[in-house]
């Protein structure tokens, strides 16, 4: 069985660490700051065993020698936003969190593939990446996957069909100027374009780039956690069972879409070993040039961080 550690067991990486054993795709370590946290939530789940029927093992712990030799690491861990606040107003808090938490994981798993998921998304993943040294292609973030399926989720109330029948891609930083990429949506394998009127599909495209957004104002005291935790185990799955599925993930650029140096958010192949490949899509002109806006934006951020 592959062990994955989960840092962060609040909302995002209790529930992730829950749909890792509920799918046996791993034996769980999940690890937080606050003593008793992780070891109940834990117990609570081996408790569900019985009932659910899963085989996999999780433990809750303080200690990150409990996480030794893991395979995958997602860091879950840092606070999350409350109204008016944007994902860049976390970095400060964040930032200390998670160059802390990858430093100690990486002491006890460095042949691990870290699976950044703490806002501001695309900084924290390049802060990751910093503090470990590890190879870009094993260090990367959660956001494509969750915008992507939020798109889709609405594309389907829309046409009256099947979330499941929708294939939807956003690229660009996890931020106000992510890229919902039409031309590349499909609805049941024809174009969205054919299937939704153009003012339909830029209110989509909208209510998409603000989806963190509009439940952050709903919950008040935190954000999103169930969409979130399944677009991370879609990406572990993916790793664990060399998939080579490709996935809208933030990864590293070395002149892909004309991007060199920075973190961002493209469709990537993972699997065994993390990023098998950064696959390359065409993007009308005005798509190419929003992505390069949005990758500026994050590089002009992980600037400040002075790494
Ligand atoms: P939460 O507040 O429920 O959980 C965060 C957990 O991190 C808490 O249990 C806290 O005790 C723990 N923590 C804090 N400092 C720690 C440390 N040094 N070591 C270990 N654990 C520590 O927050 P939630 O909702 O789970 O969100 C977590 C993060 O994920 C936030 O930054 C949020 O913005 C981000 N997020 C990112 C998404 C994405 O698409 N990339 C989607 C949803 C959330
Ligand atoms: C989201 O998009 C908070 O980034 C998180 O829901």
């Amino acid at each position: 069985m592959s062990k994955v550690t989960v840092v962060g067991a609040g909302f995002v990486g209790a529930t992730t660490a829950q749909r890792l054993v509920e799918k046996d795709l791993a034996d769980v370590v999940m690890i937080d700051v606050v003593e008793g946290l992780p070891q109940g939530k834990a117990l609570d789940m081996m408790e569900s065993a019985p009932i659910e029927g899963f085989k996999s093992k999780i433990v809750g712990s303080n200690d990150y020698k409990d996480t030794q030799n893991s395979d995958i690491v997602v860091v879950t861990a840092g606070i999350a936003r409350k109204p008016g606040m944007t994902r860049d107003d976390l970095v400060n808090t964040n930032a200390g969190i998670v160059g802390s938490v990858v430093t100690e994981a990486v002491k006890y798993s460095p042949k691990a593939i870290f699976v950044i998921v703490s806002n501001p998304l695309d900084v924290m993943t390049y802060l990751a990446w910093k503090k470990t040294g590890l190879d870009t292609k094993r260090v990367f973030g959660m956001a494509g996957a969750l915008d992507s399926a939020r798109m889709a989720y609405f594309i389907a109330e829309a046409a009256g069909c099947l979330p499941s029948e929708v294939d939807a891609t956003v690229l660009g930083g996890h931020g106000d100027e992510m890229v919902p990429v039409p031309a590349l949506t499909k609805v049941k394998g024809k174009s969205i374009t054919e299937v939704l009127k153009a003012d339909k599909i830029e209110a989509i495209n909208q209510r998409t780039r603000d989806g963190g957004a509009e439940i952050v104002k709903y919950l008040k005291t935190g954000s999103a956690f169930y969409a979130p935790s399944s677009s991370v185990v879609r990406m572990v799955s993916a790793i664990l069972q060399d998939k080579g599925e490709v996935i809208p993930s933030c990864v590293y650029l070395t002149g892909q879409y004309g991007l060199k140096d920075v973190y961002c958010g493209v469709p990537a192949k993972l699997g065994k070993g993390g990023v098998k490949e950064v696959v390359e899509v065409k993007l009308s002109p005005a798509e190419k040039e929003a992505l390069q806006k949005s990758a500026e934006h994050v590089r002009e951020n992980c600037a400040k961080l002075n790494l």
